[in-house]
């Protein structure tokens, strides 16, 4: 079994990308509901969440666990791998790398919650994989949090996520990097202010690939059955509304159950 955890709805973007990539696969999805945003937390605080949860994904059998959520990546990714190493711990990183390469003005933005933004990760990511590109990192604080609210089309975002992306537009990025998965869902919005002059980047795919080799390079896997079992650590129930309000059906078909509330 693959657990998949986030703060939020966010990673349900990851997992949407991971059941098309391993179909077969039995899932858990975990939404930390009580303690988001993490974007806005401190990084021993995230780190405290992401061992606790990974923790208990493995006592619950799973053998690989996606850490679906860019904040908990940068913060807990080296722990979680230090604290699990029986299971196989993925992470998803912003695509500076994709997103770099692909430029053709030699400039990118990157959309990332405050932790994201000024951690060290993100910075050495950034050094190792952006080459010559200008890297400009624009923190978004209170985006994840409106993705939970599910009011995607609200014109009032779409305000001010033009004002935050309009400087960079204007000076020539042609890469907008969505490094929070949150962001996935705020795509259409998003698109809507960039067309023309950039793309967005978003690394969903890759990481249910990586998923993919992971499961396959383990080698003594058991086929699953496909079925999908969610949980979260306040409103369990908002999780089932948002795959409706998030266009994903294909989800809810492969649901064991009703989300359940676990106290983590
Ligand atoms: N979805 C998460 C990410 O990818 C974090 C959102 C939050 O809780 O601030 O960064």
């Amino acid at each position: 079994m693959i657990g998949v955890f986030d703060s939020g709805i966010g990673g349900l973007s990851v997992l949407s990308a991971i059941v098309r990539a391993l179909p077969r696969a039995d899932l858990l999805y975990l939404a930390d509901t009580a303690h988001i945003p993490y974007g806005d937390k401190d990084e021993a605080t995230i780190r405290g969440r992401a061992l606790r949860i990974g923790g208990y994904l493995a006592e619950r059998g799973c053998r690989q666990i996606v850490v679906a959520c860019n904040t908990a990546t940068a913060a807990a990714v080296a722990a979680l791998r230090e604290s699990l190493p029986r299971v196989g711990v993925i992470g998803v990183e912003p695509g500076v790398k994709p997103a770099a390469a692909a430029s053709r003005s030699g400039r990118i933005a990157v959309l990332a919650t405050a932790s994201t933004a000024r951690s060290e990760r993100l910075a050495r990511l950034i050094r190792r994989h952006a080459g010559a590109a200008r890297v400009d990192i624009l923190p978004c604080p209170g985006w994840a949090t409106k993705v939970e609210t599910l009011r995607l089309d609200d014109p009032e975002f779409a305000d001010t996520a033009r004002r935050l992306l309009e400087p960079v537009l204007a000076a020539g990025a042609d890469r907008v990097v969505l490094g929070c998965t949150h962001y996935t869902f705020l795509a259409p919005a998003l698109e809507k202010i960039v067309a023309g002059r950039a793309l967005l980047v978003d690394v969903a795919d890759a990481v249910a690939r990586q998923c993919r080799r992971l499961v396959e390079e383990s080698g003594n896997e058991t086929p699953g059955r496909g079925r999908l079992a969610l949980m979260a650590t306040a409103h369990p129930e908002r999780l089932r509304r948002a795959l409706t309000a998030l266009d994903l059906e294909p989800l809810a078909a492969r649901l064991s159950g009703p989300a359940v509330l676990v106290n983590i």
